[in-house]
């Protein structure tokens, strides 16, 4: 089985050799600076894995990879702007490098050659790959809202807070899986299976990413700590802090939501985390999300050999710094 690294390495590649020029230039121009800016790639290597684990050939599974990977770098330009956040993967965001419009538009583009890249995929029913991505792609822009709704309520739910995130983040990951088993010949069974394993992996992925954003080291994430806080933003980290406060320590958290000086606000939340112990819980729910991941892997019909790699690279994803 071909490792994390390997193809990620061959998902480099390929993307490097895309070009993607047009008229006027500042449209086209922000696809190749967001693709260039790197980034895990875990998408289209989770869409190589599965397609490796199935006895798919790499090149044959690497359009549909190469399509989730610019139809995730469109979520993030589009999420920039309604997060209002200046850096990504270290380096100035598009509405901010050039102007929202700009971004609004390169990211509808980038979309339209997501689905260019994976109908261009060879003996496969296309149309099958395009029902899962689609369902996907209208599943992130629904969490997305979620998302964006629950920065204007005072009370969000544990479970709420899982769908959203399901929606936004998790199902890509399974989609992504889903293609690759598909491309590869995998049963249906099967390729639902390596679907649900993504969700529930990308559930703790969203996890992590909450996480790293209050105590993440800024050189590393590439984005700006405390986003989330500056933007009233319903994390796990906020839910299980307001659940765990006292009365006194509830009005010191809600009284944060107004706070105009951003500085501020960002630091005595933070400290507020650190005091209820927050933390914790959110590795507790991390790992239950991993257990439930790998019931659905351990019930696939493939040897377990040819899982290991998928295993490792979920466990190495719960601890990423970046
Ligand atoms: C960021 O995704 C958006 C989330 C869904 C959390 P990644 O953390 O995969 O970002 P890159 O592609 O590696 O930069
Ligand atoms: C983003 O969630 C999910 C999508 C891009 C669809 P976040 O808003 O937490 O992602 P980051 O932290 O900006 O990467
Ligand atoms: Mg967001
Ligand atoms: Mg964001
Ligand atoms: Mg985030």
């Amino acid at each position: 089985m071909k490792t994390y690294k390997e193809l990620y390495t061959a998902v480099e590649t390929q993307i490097s050799s895309l070009s993607f020029t047009g008229n006027p230039q500042n449209l086209y121009d922000p696809i190749g600076y967001m693709l260039s800016l790197g980034g895990k790639r875990l998408r289209p290597v989770l869409c190589l894995m599965a397609n490796d684990m199935f006895g798919g050939e790499a090149q044959h599974a690497m359009p549909a990879a190469l399509a989730v990977e610019v139809f995730h770098n469109f979520t993030l330009v589009h999420d920039d702007i309604m997060d209002n956040a200046p850096i990504r993967r270290g380096k100035p965001t598009v509405h901010e490098k050039w102007n929202q419009t700009i971004a609004i538009l390169s990211g509808d583009l980038m979309m339209i050659k997501a689905i260019d890249l994976l109908v261009s995929t060879q003996k496969t029913d296309v149309g099958k790959l395009i029902q899962i991505f689609n369902k996907a792609a209208a599943e992130v822009c629904e969490g997305q809202q979620l998302d964006m709704n629950f920065e204007n309520l005072n009370e969000v739910q544990v479970q709420q807070y899982l769908d959203m995130i399901t929606l936004k983040t998790a199902v890509l990951l399974g989609a992504s899986l889903k293609l690759g088993a598909t491309i590869a010949g995998a049963t249906d069974d099967d390729a639902e299976k390596l679907y649900l394993f993504g969700k529930h992996i990308g559930v703790a992925f969203q996890i992590q990413d909450d996480l790293l954003d209050a105590f993440g080291e800024g050189d590393k994430v590439g984005k700006k700590i405390g986003g989330d806080i500056a933007a009233n933003k319903k994390t796990l980290l906020w839910i299980e802090a307001l659940r765990l406060a006292d009365a006194s320590d509830k009005d010191a958290l809600n009284s944060c939501i107004g706070m105009t000086n951003e500085k501020e606000k960002i630091n005595k939340v933070i400290d507020l985390y650190k005091k209820l112990g927050v933390l914790e819980v959110c590795e507790q729910l991390k790992k239950k999300q991993l257990q439930l991941a790998f019931a659905y892997l351990d019930a696939i019909s493939v040897g377990s050999e040819k899982k290991q790699v998928l295993k490792n690279s979920a466990i190495e994803l719960m601890e990423r710094m970046s």
